[in-house]
């Protein structure tokens, strides 16, 4: 076959938290079709980046009290230590917020300006006045119309499954503030999408979807397609759309163009021509595959081939969408602890069995993908450490002892090693069209197939007998050849076992079409490849995923603040606030988050604990004024009696101690 010229993506995670294993999933799936690409001689460029952009990422940043640009600069930095950790061979991991895109972005988007494919008409939306934001759908929460449960998003009841327009909702407040929101109306920018219907529908019939994919989108053509909402209003964290004040781009509209910036900076390092891979008369002399998840296929689908034509630039040769990790039958979940971050998953096990597992389930299609624990435990050490693995330690020994680590000179079963070579071509293919657990369970045929071999002919017990060193050397190295067939064969998935496999053969593994056995060939001493798994490894990872049992829960944009009760005056005079001066302060050994205070009431003391470690230092508080809730029920802790609590003002992260003024009297009441 001639060499291919691929390029490659994964879709690119937002920069609001950490990794987790389904993104993982993503990045392997990919990876493992990228090396064996690269493995089998292509060329094969493989690009990622953050998405950084969008109203989360904006709010996500204030929430810190950081810029979005410091944010988003952190965020990239774990994203990228979790993709190394994990073995993925990308060539450039860039960010949407990059000159590159800024660029691109603009540069297409005047071309669909050209075109007439972008039209602007005022709409109404929800507005929340008090943080002068426009509100998504997911912002607004409130009663469904439909069956009366409280608290749903804006756009469909969890509980009814019912879907609505959020101006359908009862009592709607913003999640952002809990004010009721208010209908406005902005400038809007749409792709007219319907202009394109006719390309698209070709497009669907191209061969570059799924055919499961393909039939779905082709519904949503069918039911009309409409503009398509390219724009939202100041202040948003984006790109600004030129000739449109206080406009920015919407975060979907400029993310894929950020594979384009990402191989751009790759390019323009590495020498290569960004029209190769992008250029409309390139289409069919280069390749352009997108990984993708389930979630996001229309983007993919629908919107990214339209603009991509409509701005005169190739299509993708194929979008490859997969479904989603469930951990034991069911979604990730905090609470469970099964929402497992790819960095706490690295603390307790490696990368490959991960690698590993994910592989052997991966289809080329969109169903989910479950890791189930105790079947990851056992498949793991079951396939890699008892069948493959156990091929090179069974051998080594003897290699060494009879042969001074050296293969002998001719191969013990040429049929055995033949059939191993034939098992190649449908374990290509398999890769090729992302069957991965096929190519899985073939390799794994092999594998039983060599062990079977080594079992039969028993040079444990050869080895005994006076006379059989030749035999048993000739044995345990065809063994030795058919583990370096398997690695070979396994290297896409298994990278880091593969070069150690490498050194102890003292020999590359390149997938070429015929390989040749390693005759007469020094090896260096074995070492272990890997560790069994041990089901404890995996309950670590359970254990450090649940949240701590006594923090309450973070400031979150999904969660609306209370609303608070109306009192009667009766009510609120129920409690004795008093001012207090704070004479002591102090550390509490086993608590890192409490101080015992010393308060002064104006002759009368108390003692009180208060959560505030984190934000005072004790030597800092003292001979400060308070304000004390002085009839509060005592409460017994595990280092005392808290005589009351002191007021704070909480906003997000920060705390502050409520103070009157230096010259109020301790003990004096307030009301
Ligand atoms: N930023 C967009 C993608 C823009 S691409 C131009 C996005 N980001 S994401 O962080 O939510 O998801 C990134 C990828 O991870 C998506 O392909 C998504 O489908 C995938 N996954 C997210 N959670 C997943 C699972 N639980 N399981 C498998 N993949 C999942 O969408
Ligand atoms: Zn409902």
């Amino acid at each position: 076959m001639p060499r291919r010229r691929i390029l490659v993506t994964s879709a690119l995670p937002y920069a609001n938290a950490p990794l987790h294993l389904g993104h993982i999933l993503e990045a392997v799936q990919t990876d493992i079709w990228v090396r064996f690409q690269r493995a089998r001689g292509h060329e094969c460029h493989y690009v990622c980046a953050d998405d950084a952009h969008g109203t989360a990422i904006m709010l996500k940043a204030e929430e810190r009290s950081i810029s979005p640009e410091a944010h988003i600069a952190e965020i990239h930095r774990s994203h990228q230590q979790d993709l190394r950790h994990f073995l993925i061979a990308l060539d450039h991991y860039h960010s949407t917020h990059s000159d590159e895109n800024r660029q691109l972005c603009t540069q297409i988007y005047r071309r669909l300006k050209a075109n007439g494919h972008i039209i602007s008409r005022r709409i109404t939306q929800a507005f929340d006045e008090k943080k002068g934001l426009f509100l998504a759908d997911r912002f607004i929460k409130g009663r469904c119309p439909q069956c009366g449960a409280p608290d749903q998003y804006g756009d469909h009841c969890e509980q009814c499954g019912a879907t609505y327009a959020p101006t359908d909702l009862q009592n709607p407040v913003s999640v952002l503030s809990g004010t009721p929101p208010i209908n406005r109306e902005s400038e809007h920018y749409f792709f007219d999408l319907p202009q394109l219907a006719d390309f698209l529908r070709d497009w669907l019939t191209s061969g570059s979807l799924q055919t499961e994919v393909a039939n779905k989108l082709r519904e949503w053509l069918e039911a009309g397609l409409h503009p398509w909402d390219i724009s939202r209003d100041a202040p948003y964290f984006g790109f600004a759309i030129p000739g449109a004040p206080d406009k920015f781009f919407y975060v979907w509209l400029d993310a894929p163009i950020g594979y384009m910036a990402s191989f751009q900076n790759l390019a323009e390092r590495n020498g290569l021509k960004f029209d190769d891979f992008w250029a409309q008369e390139n289409q069919e002399k280069t390749e352009l595959f997108h990984f993708i998840g389930k979630d996001i296929i229309n983007f993919h689908g629908l919107f990214w081939p339209a603009m991509l034509h409509s701005a005169g630039l190739r299509t993708p040769s194929g979008i490859f969408a997969h479904g989603f990790v469930t951990v034991d039958g069911t979604k990730m979940s905090k609470s469970r602890g099964t929402f497992i971050n790819a960095a706490t998953w690295l603390q307790h096990l490696g990368p490959e069995p991960l690698r590993y597992y994910y592989a052997a389930k991966l289809g080329p299609g969109v169903e989910d993908i479950d890791l189930c624990l105790q079947d990851f435990v056992v498949r793991v050490n079951a396939d890699l450490v008892g069948k493959l693995i156990n091929i090179a330690s069974r051998c080594a020994g003897f290699v060494a002892k009879l042969g001074n680590n050296r293969l002998s000179a001719a191969l013990a079963d040429p049929a055995l090693w033949q059939a191993a070579l034939a098992a190649g071509d449908s374990i290509a293919a398999h890769y090729e069209n992302r069957e991965y657990a096929k190519a899985m369970r073939t390799i794994m045929r092999q594998a039983d197939a060599a062990n079977e071999y080594i079992a039969a002919r028993q040079p444990w017990k050869l080895a005994k007998q006076p006379d059989h060193a030749a035999e048993v050397l000739a044995i345990c190295s065809m063994g030795l050849n058919l583990f370096r067939v398997l690695m070979i064969y396994l290297q896409p998935v298994l990278p880091d076992m593969a070069a150690k496999s490498a050194a102890f053969l003292q020999s590359d593994l390149n997938w070429t079409d015929d390989i040749e056995p390693l005759l007469d060939h020094p090896i260096a001493p074995f070492k272990p490849l890997m560790r069994r798994i041990e089901q404890a490894q995996v309950e670590a990872v359970i254990a450090a995923s649940k949240p701590p049992p006594d923090t309450p829960a973070p400031a979150n944009h999904t969660a609306p603040e209370p609303h608070s009760e109306i009192i009667e005056l009766a009510d609120f005079s129920k409690i004795d606030l008093r001012v207090a001066r704070i004479l002591e302060a102090s550390s509490v050994a086993g608590a890192d988050k409490l101080l015992r205070l010393k308060l002064d009431l104006g002759g009368k003391t108390r003692t009180v604990f208060a959560g505030i470690k984190t934000h005072y230092r004790p030597e800092d508080l003292i001979g400060r004024h308070t304000v004390l809730v002085a009839n509060l029920k005592p409460r017994k802790m595990r280092f005392g009696t808290s005589e009351g609590m002191v007021l704070c003002a909480a906003d997000g992260e920060n705390l502050h101690l409520l103070e009157p003024h230096a010259d109020a009297s301790p003990g004096s009441r307030i009301a």
